[in-house]
């Protein structure tokens, strides 16, 4: 299975933004876990990160002829950016939206995701772990045996 790992705006900061929120793990550290995970797993993950709303489109787009699902955290996207939910509808490949902090416990305008009404479910507040959640989803949904 393939998965493309595709982080949004501010994420590349992991480490030194917020650490109170996001924690004191960098991006590297996140991706190197996710490696570290796909061990054990018959999973091959591929990242990307950028901080502009045309290259998440883009890579949203190239990514289903390439990989078998896509794990997104849209950054603050999430909560306006109505072009990436019609990205994410205009492939047919998998998405699973993750959120590193519990978006909501913190201000309003997180509590809601424009974007995961186009996805196949969201995974929200386990911090990194999240993203190992949301593979295993993936996968699990990939693989066709979801119950
Ligand atoms: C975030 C939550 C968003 O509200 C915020 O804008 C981010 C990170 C998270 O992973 O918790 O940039 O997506």
């Amino acid at each position: 299975v393939k998965i493309l790992v595709l982080n949004g705006p501010n994420l590349n900061r992991l480490g030194v933004r917020e650490p109170a929120v996001y924690g004191k793990k960098t991006l590297k550290d996140l991706e190197e876990d996710l490696c570290q995970f796909s061990k054990n797993e018959k999973v091959q993950f591929s990242f990307f990160q950028s901080n502009h709303e045309g290259d998440v489109i883009d890579a949203i787009h190239d990514a289903e002829e390439r990989f078998d699902g896509i794990i997104l955290n849209p950054g603050a996207f999430t909560h306006y950016s109505y072009a990436i939910r019609d990205a994410i509808s205009s492939v047919s490949i998998p998405v699973v939206e993750v959120h590193i902090s519990n978006v909501h416990n913190r201000e309003s305008f997180r509590h809601h995701s424009v974007t995961a009404p186009a996805t196949i479910g969201q995974i929200v507040g386990f911090g990194f772990y999240g993203y190992q959640l949301a593979a295993q989803a993936l996968i699990h949904h990939i693989r066709g045996n979801e119950g």
